[in-house]
């Protein structure tokens, strides 16, 4: 049977700055930490880092080109804020807004709706030098460069989002250290979590004062779809803890103007909390316009140590020795079963349903985007040159059947970001895993649209979902 969407509904792509723009010494841009830490030998495999990337900053008007062949309403994007105020702290470099500028007029010009995230991992160097998101300052500068974005493109970007995964930022950048700024501390990634829950309402609010009253103002999170392995009191807990941990401690400030009650007493032995100001719980829960939910593969947690290899080992976003759940590292992460991608994440539409389901109650009258979903597999042109890969295509109508069902079942689901484009710098991964509808020839640049591609620009073009 045929799945029609309901008419209006957005079909987009995504990507972000440092996977895709390259260009990392031009016009004036200094190093973010991913910069830094994809320069440290060891910390992404084969030593790739993105100072080429995909080339998109000088490519760009071929890259809306092909978006609009694939007939995309939307391009979910993001702003390299080491681009624009390259130390994190001061007055605005006018060539990195300039970019910015020509991006969103080609994709206006195009009729692609530009979706703008204001941070998509790449702290400036700077800022980290003077604590990183550990540090409430970096909240505060995230405001003042919320508010040089909007001054400069909110005349023409409607649709903006403060943070993109904040739970990466703070758990696999300052505990398991598997991302930039690659730190393996205890406290830091809770405070961390604050400071980008406040960094949210903070930016938000600069938003909203600089932007026309029709701007909508969002975040995009990666909550996890924990399953317990069994009814086990112990594996009960287990799912609870990292469910705080993974998901609460973002979305009860947001949503509630609270920290869970659970997740302060997990961390207990940790901290005090101390570093939540009076105030912050009512900045951060600054009224959402939009909630983006980002979708990959379900959790599936026990009681014990991890009986599968690293502590830290959930997503697949690398290896270490270093736990990202400070407090509760005695859980095990164990594989869920079914079919793998490339990145050993089991294939289970059933994980988004969920999520838009528990969304749809935890934040009544928020609309939702799924603004991230998608999977890597190793795909490879044929002797033509051309890229077939039918199981991306299965992929993305499976979790698209399930986006459907979940609309049926009443969530209010506005738009669906595939991720990603095209192939792109996969973080710890490198150029390993490809994730894109359109093939990247990392020797020549040049931009082949695999068969995903085109089955994806007729679900875009037609709005139905092909039996
Ligand atoms: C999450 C991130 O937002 C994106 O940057 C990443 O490439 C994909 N998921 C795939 O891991």
């Amino acid at each position: 049977m045929t799945l029609t969407f309901p008419p209006g509904f957005l079909w987009g792509a995504a990507s972000a700055a440092y996977q895709v723009e390259g260009a990392a010494q031009e016009d004036g841009r200094t190093p973010s930490i991913w910069d830094t830490f994809s320069h440290t030998p060891g910390k992404v495999l084969a030593g790739d880092t993105g100072d080429v990337a995909v080339d998109h900053y000088h490519r760009f008007r071929e890259d809306v080109r092909l978006m609009a062949e694939l007939n995309l309403a939307a391009y979910r994007f993001s702003v390299s804020w080491s681009r624009v105020q390259p130390t994190g702290r001061g007055p605005a470099v006018q060539r990195g807004l300039d970019f910015y500028r020509s991006l969103v007029d080609e994709l206006l010009g195009a009729g692609i709706q530009p979706v703008l995230t204001l941070y998509h991992w790449d702290l400036p160097q700077e800022l980290e030098n003077a604590g990183g998101w550990p540090e409430r300052e970096t909240a505060e500068r995230f405001a003042e460069y919320a508010g040089i974005v909007a001054g400069a493109l909110g005349d023409r970007v409607e649709f903006w989002t403060t943070l993109n995964e904040p739970w990466c930022s703070a758990f696999l950048g300052y505990g398991s250290g598997v991302h930039a700024p690659g730190r393996t501390e205890r406290l830091a990634p809770l405070r961390a979590a604050h400071h980008l829950n406040l960094a949210h309402g903070l930016g938000a609010q600069a938003l909203r004062a600089a932007l026309p009253a029709r701007a909508q103002i969002a975040i995009s999170i990666n909550p996890a779809v924990v399953r317990p392995l069994s009814d086990k009191p112990e594996d009960l807990d287990a799912s609870r803890r990292i469910d705080a941990l993974a998901n609460r401690v973002f979305t009860g400030p947001l949503l509630r103007g609270a920290y869970p009650t659970d997740l302060i007493k997990d961390t207990a032995s940790i901290t005090d909390w101390s570093f939540v100001r009076d105030g912050d719980l009512a900045v951060i829960k600054h009224p959402l316009d939009a909630l983006g939910i980002n979708y990959y593969t379900p959790s599936l947690v026990a009681a014990g140590t991890d009986n599968e290899g690293s502590p830290a080992r959930h997503d697949g976003h690398g290896a270490s020795a270093h736990s990202p759940w400070p407090g509760s590292e005695q859980v095990a992460f164990h594989q869920t079963p079914g079919e793998r991608t490339e990145m050993g994440w089991t294939i289970d539409p059933t994980g988004l349903h969920d999520l838009l389901m528990r969304y749809t109650r935890e934040a009544p009258g928020v609309p939702l985007y799924i603004t991230e979903n998608g999977a890597a597999f190793d795909d490879k042109p044929d002797a033509e040159g051309a890229v077939h890969d039918p199981r991306r295509i299965d992929y993305l109508r499976d979790h698209l059947a399930v986006a459907h069902q979940a609309i049926a079942d009443g969530a209010d689901l506005r738009g669906y970001f595939l991720w990603s484009l095209m192939d792109n710098f996969e973080w710890a991964y490198g150029y390993s895993k490809r994730f894109g509808a359109v093939y990247i020839d990392y020797q020549t640049q040049a931009r082949v649209p695999k068969s995903s591609a085109r089955w994806y620009a007729q679900v875009a073009r037609t709005g139905e979902l092909p039996a």
